[in-house]
């Protein structure tokens, strides 16, 4: 097919993909928007086959390009199928790192086509150049970072930052060292044009390693999201190296759509996204809390049991659920949807509250509960939901802590003091649903636990919701 008439097909995935974004940002839309985006890529591929490079009668590259196809669609449909949701952080992970050794590979193979890695001769093949070298440093800044943030999040390697001296002087250094082998890569050809594009790519592994390895396991979650967005940067690179426009579209909105949620998720957890680049969170011991100086125990809490919190919830007119990463942990989200059908029946008025960060990664909480088949009329955002508090009867909070946690809006001390939290403590009863009084992800105690209106229903979360099910059916 001539490259001009692969346009068409090319548009048409486009649109498709921007449609798919579109449809992920909500709940109702997103099997619609992943339907849209599964399209895109079948047009996408199939298309990609006729182009003018693609010799459909060679028979032994169309035999690789299907052993690719074939072994990576079974790959990545055995990943997908047996992932459980709070593994989905590392599969995203791992699945960055590909995009970035791809790009890298792209680069290295596009230089290495006959006639690249001749001297300069004129200013398109300077251009060409420079895409090769910056698309090779974001892939290979890319790979590594992926796979370092990875082997952290499954706990092959202790979440704690490395913090070398003189650590932002390497990654200065590192970086001017990037951009400084570039001047002779562009006048060199043959043999020593891709030694330096190896050896840059050498030192790119390293800043990818090095940055990674700096950022503490409370912010890899954010990690993650930026990993997505360079990736997306390394496809579109590649895009221009192979002159596809279509990767070029689809990489510039991963980056820009991974950007954005990087922001989003930095601005719910109060954070500032050059604090998450250049690491370091966590380094230190957290200083002590106000909350955590009281050191109150398990004695100055109020506990109630399974029975007593079922029939509070069916003695109340409202209630509002806030789940968090314990509901996650215990797979209780099936039985949540149960428990709140049945108070539903018998008249209560029952609405979830999703806190931006709940769990850990974005859309967690919506995914579970969409999962287990609740009613999106019923799941709402935090700033809906937070002025109701007070006129609340009941704040269910299952497996939550630290977006519950009014230290958040009250102790300066506190290290997710900023966080906008959701209101628990403003309802007239509030009951926690964990396993002790240990502390979250942000590692801080949390003052809500000692009030007088909270009781702690102790115990693995499924077991709690399933007894209370018991209860009011
Ligand atoms: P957390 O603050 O991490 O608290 C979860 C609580 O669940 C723990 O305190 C734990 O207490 C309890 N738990 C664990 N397993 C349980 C089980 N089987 N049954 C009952 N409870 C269980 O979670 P959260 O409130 O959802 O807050 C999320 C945190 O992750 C925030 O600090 C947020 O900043 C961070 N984070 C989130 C994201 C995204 S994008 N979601 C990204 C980065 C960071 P026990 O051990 O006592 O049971």
């Amino acid at each position: 097919m001539e490259n001009q008439i692969l346009a068409v097909p090319y548009l048409i995935a486009g649109v498709l993909f921007i449609l798919s974004l579109g449809g992920l940002s909500r709940q109702e839309t997103a099997s619609r928007g992943n339907m849209f985006g599964m399209i895109g890529m079948l047009i996408a591929i199939v298309a990609t086959m006729f182009h003018t490079d693609v010799n459909l009668a060679d028979m032994q590259a169309l035999q690789l390009v299907a052993a690719a196809v074939v072994s990576g669609a079974l790959i990545g449909g055995l990943l997908a199928s047996r992932v459980v949701m709070t593994g989905m952080p590392q599969l995203v992970a791992i699945l960055h790192s590909f995009v970035g050794l791809s790009a890298v590979l792209v680069g290295l193979a596009t230089y290495l086509a006959p006639h690249q890695g001749e001297p300069l001769a004129e200013m398109p093949l300077l251009v060409h150049h420079v895409e090769i070298w910056l698309g090779v440093a974001i892939g290979a800044i890319t790979f590594t970072g992926s796979v370092v943030a990875w082997a952290k999040l499954r706990g092959t390697i202790g979440g704690k930052p490395l913090m070398l001296p003189a650590r932002h002087v390497i990654n200065a250094v590192m970086v001017v060292s990037i951009f400084a082998m570039m001047v002779p890569f562009m006048q060199a050809h043959g043999t020593s044009g891709i030694t330096l594009l190896l050896a840059m790519t050498v030192v790119a592994c390293f800043l990818g390693i090095h940055l990674v390895m700096a950022i503490g396991g409370a912010d890899m979650p954010v990690v993650v999201s930026l990993l997505n967005s360079y990736s997306g940067w390394s496809a579109a690179a590649a895009g221009f190296m192979l002159e596809n426009d279509l990767l070029i579209v689809v990489g510039a909105l991963v980056g820009s759509s991974g950007a954005i949620l990087s922001l989003i998720m930095c601005r719910a957890m109060n954070r500032s996204i050059l604090s998450v680049i250049f690491g370091g969170f966590g380094s230190a011991p957290a200083k002590k809390s106000k909350s955590e100086g009281e050191a109150k125990g398990i004695d100055d809490v109020n506990t109630a049991d399974a029975a007593e919190v079922g029939q509070m919830a069916l003695d109340s007119k409202s209630v509002i659920i806030v789940p968090g990463y314990g509901m996650a942990v215990a797979r209780a989200q099936h039985l949540v949807c149960e428990f709140v059908s049945v108070l539903r029946e018998k008249g209560v008025e029952v609405r979830f509250a999703i806190h931006p960060v709940a769990g850990r990664l974005p859309g967690h909480m919506n995914v579970l509960l969409a999962e287990a088949g609740v009613p999106y009329d019923i799941v709402m955002e935090m700033d809906e939901l937070n002025e109701d508090c007070p006129n609340t009867d009941l704040v269910l909070v299952i497996g939550a802590n630290d977006i519950v946690n009014p230290g958040a809006e009250t102790d300066a001390s506190s290290p997710i003091y900023g966080m906008p939290v959701i209101q628990a403590w403003k309802a007239r009863n509030v009951v926690v649903l964990k396993r002790s009084l240990g502390a979250g992800y942000a590692g801080v105690g949390n003052p809500l636990f000692f009030n007088e209106n909270t009781q702690m229903l102790f115990g693995d979360a499924k077991v709690s919701v399933q007894a209370m099910l018991s209860e009011v059916s």
